[in-house]
């Protein structure tokens, strides 16, 4: 499991190509433009600048990281010969299955196929792949150097060698891997995103201010972040996703996104991304 290649060098993408490659993987960085892999680099570089200080690793080691990635602006020569594939793209399901039509079309048929998707269906994309037994949820979080978990979602047909490979390969990283079934939300977000979007209701009834219902959060229950500000960092509109897809499997309205939040989304308020949320980051 040495090459291993990443689609999408957003924040979770980038953070997923950084890990990898400071574990000595070699790893192909995809994305649809320059731009977006300069941009990836540049957050790659700077998130390694802030372990150097903290004295984690070394500025070598900081090099190696760096020199273990390679940029590429399409699929098919950013998959050659790679063990593993982990799809970090928008969160969008006709994207990610066209992704996966293109990877089933151009890896070997012994490569194995991740999404880090955070809601939609593992068994959905693995449907559009000839052998869906290798196709996995890999769902890191953010941000990805930081974090321990991986949620390791099982599709309907993901074999036990797949799962089991997955599951010590996210240990080598330094992760602590959970392994889970595939339902809307899967466990992390079929938890989390309730409470966010309780904590949105509450904003909205007027029972009181962001800070307020932050504070409670971060000091009542010692949350590193209170339920608004993890929403901004996150993203309203990936928040907002989420509750649609746990609404629309489910069908049960305590999934049904606050009218607040929708609102927000509406109006181009997406959180630390676009510069502001429930708070401002201009
Ligand atoms: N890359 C590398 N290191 C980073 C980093 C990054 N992007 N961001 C922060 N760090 C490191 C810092 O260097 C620091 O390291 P030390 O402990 O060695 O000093 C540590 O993380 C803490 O950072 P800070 O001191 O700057 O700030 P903080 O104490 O406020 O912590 C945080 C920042 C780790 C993000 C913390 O606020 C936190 O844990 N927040 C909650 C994060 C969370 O819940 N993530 C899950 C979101 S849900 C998700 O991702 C999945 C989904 O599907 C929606």
């Amino acid at each position: 499991m040495k090459n291993i290649a990443v689609i999408g060098a957003g924040t979770m993408g980038n953070g997923i190509a950084h890990t990898f490659a400071q574990f000595g993987h070699k790893v192909n960085l995809i994305d649809i433009s320059k731009e977006s892999l300069e941009k990836g680099m540049g957050t790659i570089s700077k998130n390694l600048d802030r372990m150097v200080a903290k004295e984690k690793i070394s500025e070598a080691d900081k090099e190696a990281t760096l020199n273990n990635i390679t940029t590429h602006i399409d699929i098919p020569s950013g998959v050659k010969d790679v063990d593993l594939v982990v799809e970090a793209a928008t969160e969008n399901e006709d994207l990610k299955l066209k992704i996966f039509r293109q990877l089933d079309e151009n890896c070997s048929k012994d490569t194995i196929l991740a999404s880090n998707t955070s809601s939609i269906s593992i068994t959905q994309i693995a449907s559009v792949v000839s052998n869906p037994e290798r196709v996995i949820g890999m769902h890191f979080m953010n941000p990805v150097p930081v974090m321990k978990l991986v949620e390791i979602i099982r599709g309907y047909n993901t074999s036990d060698a797949i799962t089991k490979t997955i599951m010590e390969l996210s240990e080598e990283l330094n992760k602590v891997p959970v392994e889970v079934n595939d339902y809307p939300g899967f466990v992390a977000n079929r938890i989390l995103m309730p409470m966010i979007n309780e904590a949105i209701e509450t904003l909205y009834n007027g029972v009181a201010g962001v800070y307020e219902i932050d504070t409670v959060m971060k000091l009542g229950m010692a949350h590193p972040m209170g339920p608004l500000q993890l929403a901004d960092f996150i993203g309203l509109d990936v928040c907002h996703s989420i509750l649609e897809v746990m609404y629309d499997g489910f069908k049960n309205p305590k999934y049904a996104p606050c009218p607040l939040l929708t609102n927000m989304v509406r109006a181009g308020k997406m959180g630390v991304k676009s510069g502001e949320g429930f708070y401002d980051y201009s």
